[in-house]
């Protein structure tokens, strides 16, 4: 078999990869199609927090809500603000009770959600002319969770695979998206896992610690990774003893989010004071209710609200969370506990294929396809050469399996040592980067089930 010089060459990669696949069960959930309206009268299963009745946090809230209302345009959108303060004005349906008079109407929330899967699809359209900022993407998924849309089918497209495809460019932004992915329930990955925990006992910034608590916090929720829960201590314990003599935590926005991400946690009660940070915040509030801007505002209303960004994945969206949580298997219940690692659900996911020629690169082209979860590799490069004709290969079959000799026009050349070798690998390849050869896949081309965030490299190199 032809393979088995490069299988042999590289044994040991099936072992370090072995590790990632082992956790790329992914999840499903029976979220609604995005094509189904809001339900907006559902709000937290959680009760009303004690706050509710202090006076003061409850006018400071009312007179930020006031102003976001204020702020709406006529097209019902908040300009680029419009996915946090939906994401506020869902998550404030807590206080349904006393805020009734001000907060928007099903019918209204419903205009601006429109409104905002316009703005979505425009982003999505126009991305070859404007790059789409992965943290916006990420606001938007979020947004769409907390509406009980599914951002992994946003009227077709996986924007949360999209939001997998980026390299995060930063820590904060890594933080943001991994919430953003773990909040839809996505599969996250072990590397991602341990590059949060790393950035939590690492940064220094106290926005970037917040919101990799957060994501880190959504992550244990689920019960594959509810070892991790331990490992949070440390870092809330170190973010929460950040807070000044002034009750903040540096400025407005920091305070919001770290509010955010130590609330509730109430082993860290005594290394902060959440009555002083909320008095900081009530202390910066302008007199027409506003913090700054619409963006803002709707952070700081997260956190005097005492339900955060952390929240949104545990949304009534009639899914059954509570079961789910217990993780008990009682018929009946099947379909919601289905939504946790059933391996036989069947799920479109989208993978990237990427085709490099020569060792230098001097070729290359990327198609990114979406077929059902456990589609080998070797049906998505028909697919691939049905869309695009660059993708056209030959091979020949082994009892064991196809063999890819011809690619492009390329072919196979043993004399010059000239291969194809391909790669699976967790991020889209990068040719100033070329992959290491630990990465070269495991197996075949039949053998090779997609994964939601698998990018195929066939690479023509020299070996
Ligand atoms: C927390 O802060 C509030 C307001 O600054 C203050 O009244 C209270 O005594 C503080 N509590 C503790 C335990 O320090
Ligand atoms: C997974 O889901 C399928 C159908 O959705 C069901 O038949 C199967 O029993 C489930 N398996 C487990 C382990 O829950
Ligand atoms: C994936 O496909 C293979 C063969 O196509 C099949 O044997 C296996 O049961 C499938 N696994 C899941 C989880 O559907
Ligand atoms: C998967 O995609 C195909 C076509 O791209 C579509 O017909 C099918 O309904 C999708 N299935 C799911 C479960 O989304
Ligand atoms: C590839 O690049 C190296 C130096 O960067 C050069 O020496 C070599 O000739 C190039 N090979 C081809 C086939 O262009
Ligand atoms: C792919 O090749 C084109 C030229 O053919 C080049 O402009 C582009 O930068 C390459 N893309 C990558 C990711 O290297």
């Amino acid at each position: 078999m032809v393979y088995l010089p490069l299988i042999l060459g590289f044994s040991l990669v099936a072992f370090g990869y072995s590790q990632d696949l082992e956790l790329q069960t992914s999840i499903s959930t029976d979220y609604k199609e995005t094509t189904e309206p809001v339900k907006v009268t559902s709000p937290i299963t959680e009760q009303l927090p004690e706050k509710v009745t202090e006076k003061s946090i409850e006018s400071s809230i009312r007179n930020a809500l006031k102003f976001l209302i204020s702020q709406r345009e006529n097209d019902w959108s908040w300009r680029n603000d419009t996915p946090k303060v939906l994401t506020a004005l869902k998550l404030l349906h807590v206080y349904e009770d006393v805020l009734d008079d001000i907060l928007p109407s099903a019918y209204e929330l419903q205009l601006s959600s429109k409104q905002m899967e316009i703005e979505i699809v425009i982003m999505l359209w126009r991305h070859h002319e404007i790059p789409i900022a992965p943290s916006q993407l990420a606001e938007y998924c979020l947004a769409l969770s907390a509406l009980c849309y599914d951002p992994r089918q946003f009227h077709g497209h996986d924007l949360i695979g999209t939001l997998q495809h980026h390299e995060a460019p930063n820590d904060l932004d890594f933080a943001y998206l991994t919430l953003a992915a773990c909040t839809a329930r996505a599969h996250v990955r072990k590397k991602q896992i341990r590059r949060l925990l790393d950035i939590a006992n690492t940064a220094k910034d106290h926005n970037i610690v917040a919101m990799t608590i957060l994501a880190l916090r959504c992550i244990v929720m689920d019960h594959r990774h509810r070892n991790l829960q331990h490992s949070l201590r440390r870092p809330s314990i170190s973010l929460a003893r950040q807070q000044q003599t002034d009750g903040g935590f540096g400025n407005i926005y920091n305070t919001a989010l770290v509010m955010q991400a130590l609330d509730d946690l109430t082993e860290l009660k005594s290394y902060w004071n959440k009555t002083a940070a909320k008095a900081y915040l009530e202390g910066r509030q302008d007199p027409d209710g506003a913090y700054t801007d619409a963006g803002l505002t709707s952070d700081v209303l997260l956190a005097l609200i005492e339900k955060g960004l952390g929240v949104i994945r545990l949304l009534d969206c009639g899914r059954h969370d509570s079961d789910y949580e217990n993780n008990v298997d009682i018929e009946g219940l099947t379909k919601s506990l289905s939504a946790h690692g059933n391996d036989s659900e069947i799920r479109n996911v989208t993978v990237t294929y990427t085709l490099w020629i020569g060792s230098n690169i001097t070729e290359n082209c990327t198609i990114s396809i979406t077929a059902p979860r456990n589609t080998s590799f070797y049906t998505i490069m028909q697919m691939a050469m049905d869309m695009d004709s660059h993708f056209a290969f030959e091979a020949s079959e082994w009892p064991n399996g196809h063999y890819v000799h011809t690619l492009a026009g390329y072919k196979e050349e043993p004399m010059g040592y000239n291969y194809w070798l391909l790669y699976r690998l967790p991020e889209l390849p990068d040719p100033s980067a070329p992959p290491a050869n630990q990465l070269v896949a495991p197996v075949g081309v039949d053998d090779l089930l997609i994964e939601e965030g698998d990018h195929y490299l066939f690479w023509y190199k020299k070996l």
